[in-house]
């Protein structure tokens, strides 16, 4: 039996509306700036889809977009302008900044009570213990699909390939938090299939184009792909995942790429704006 496809866009249409319902509950509608810095055009055009979502859950969005030559300094007086501004409630830098700017003292300025992205090393903490407010958006996506679908996580083995900041390291601690057996697995990790094959939730977020082949997978497991890679095929642009597609035939489930876990990232900012809004409704 082929895997069940774990189709994103349900779990993202019922992230998105539930955003919008509590938006409902709010005093005002929350205040979400979005800075992009030079001229990625990705880096464009995802700050362009979340300033999109964003108006339509009935969040209020606004984009300051800085020249390439802006210098850090610049950078850190938005920040600490928009940490002041007692109307913004949600502030996210998109990643990458150009290579003049050392990321670290950016997501360090923001006001961790603001930072939808859960960037910020007190986020960062607070989810390693297990108390954390702000999740980072991909992750947090994901354990929503999981729940979506039906599929048990506690007590059971999940294995996180990949540790960026991003996915894999926040994956594994939020993979932990709902009581699964985790282990991260990476570019370095001796006899790797024999890991994924242990898995009931393999998550795949390393950056290469169908990197995990069937022979990896453990039969009727559920697989996440993560991946996002820009490939050309036959001169025609593709986005392909991190897992090869015939893994479908082993897996129990598998999210599609495109299709899959890159919908439920930016309605997971969605969700996270609103709950910044109301975490700072309650510590006023
Ligand atoms: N660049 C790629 N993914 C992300 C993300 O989740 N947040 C930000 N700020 N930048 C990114």
């Amino acid at each position: 039996m082929p895997a069940l496809n774990l189709a994103g866009r349900p779990v993202a249409e019922q992230l998105l509306a539930r955003a919008a319902e509590r938006v409902q509950h709010l005093p005002r509608a929350p205040r979400l700036a979005l800075v992009r810095v030079g001229d990625d055009p990705a880096s464009e055009s995802y700050v362009r889809s979340k300033d999109k979502k964003a108006h339509q859950v009935g969040i209020q969005s606004e984009v300051h977009a800085l020249a390439e030559s802006t210098s850090s300094a610049e950078l850190l007086a938005l920040v600490e302008r928009l940490n002041a501004d007692p109307g913004v409630d949600g502030i996210l830098v998109q990643l990458p900044l150009p290579a003049h700017i050392d990321e670290e003292p950016v997501l360090l300025a923001i006001n961790p009570a603001k930072d939808v992205d859960g960037f910020h090393p007190v986020n960062v903490a607070q989810m390693w213990a297990g108390r954390a407010r702000l999740n980072p958006c991909t992750p947090a996506g994901v354990l929503e699909l999981l729940a979506f679908y039906g599929i048990p996580v506690a007590g059971r083995r999940a294995v996180v390939v990949g540790r960026s900041e991003i996915v894999g390291r926040p994956m594994a601690a939020m993979l932990l938090g709902r009581d699964a057996t985790v282990t991260i697995a990476h570019s370095r990790t001796a006899d790797l299939g024999a890991v994924t094959r242990e898995a009931d939730i393999l998550v795949v977020a390393v950056g290469r184009p169908q990197f995990i082949t069937p022979e990896m997978v453990k039969p009727g497991a559920t697989v996440i792909d993560v991946g996002i890679n820009r490939t050309e095929v036959d001169g025609k642009g593709k986005i392909v995942g991190d897992v090869h597609p015939d893994v479908a035939g082993v897996a129990g489930g598998l999210t599609p790429v495109p299709g899959g876990v890159g919908l439920l990232t930016v309605a997971q900012l969605m969700a996270n704006t609103v709950t910044a809004a109301e975490l700072r409704r309650l510590d006023r």
